[in-house]
């Protein structure tokens, strides 16, 4: 079981684990984060999944889709490390992967 550390909007960190192949969202929001609205549950449809990930781990996550590169930039606040938490799947490379939770549109 992958671990992945979550950082809130408050800033807080906290641990958390996950079944490989699901996805950063459902981890996220199975482990009680509500503030990851996750709105279209995960149909790569609304941004409300925004993190930010660790640009260490760039390499072993699956590359952005039109789509997704679509709806980031509907967002104010992305980043060159900007990702939908529901478009990466979990696996064993991203063991230790630190996601932020981005700051509300
Ligand atoms: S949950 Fe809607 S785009 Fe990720």
């Amino acid at each position: 079981m992958p671990k992945l550390i979550v950082v809130n909007r408050a800033g807080e960190e906290k641990s958390v684990e996950g079944d490989t192949g699901l996805s950063v969202m459902e981890v996220i929001r199975d482990n009680g984060f509500d503030e990851l609205l996750a709105l279209c549950g995960g149909c790569c449809s609304c941004a409300t999944c925004h993190v930010y990930v660790d640009p260490a781990f760039e390499a072993a996550l699956p590359a952005l889709s039109e789509d997704e590169d679509d709806l980031l930039d509907s967002s104010d606040h992305r980043n060159e490390t900007s990702r939908l938490s529901c478009q990466l799947v979990l696996t064993d490379a991203l063991e230790g992967l630190k996601v932020t939770i981005a700051p509300e549109d």
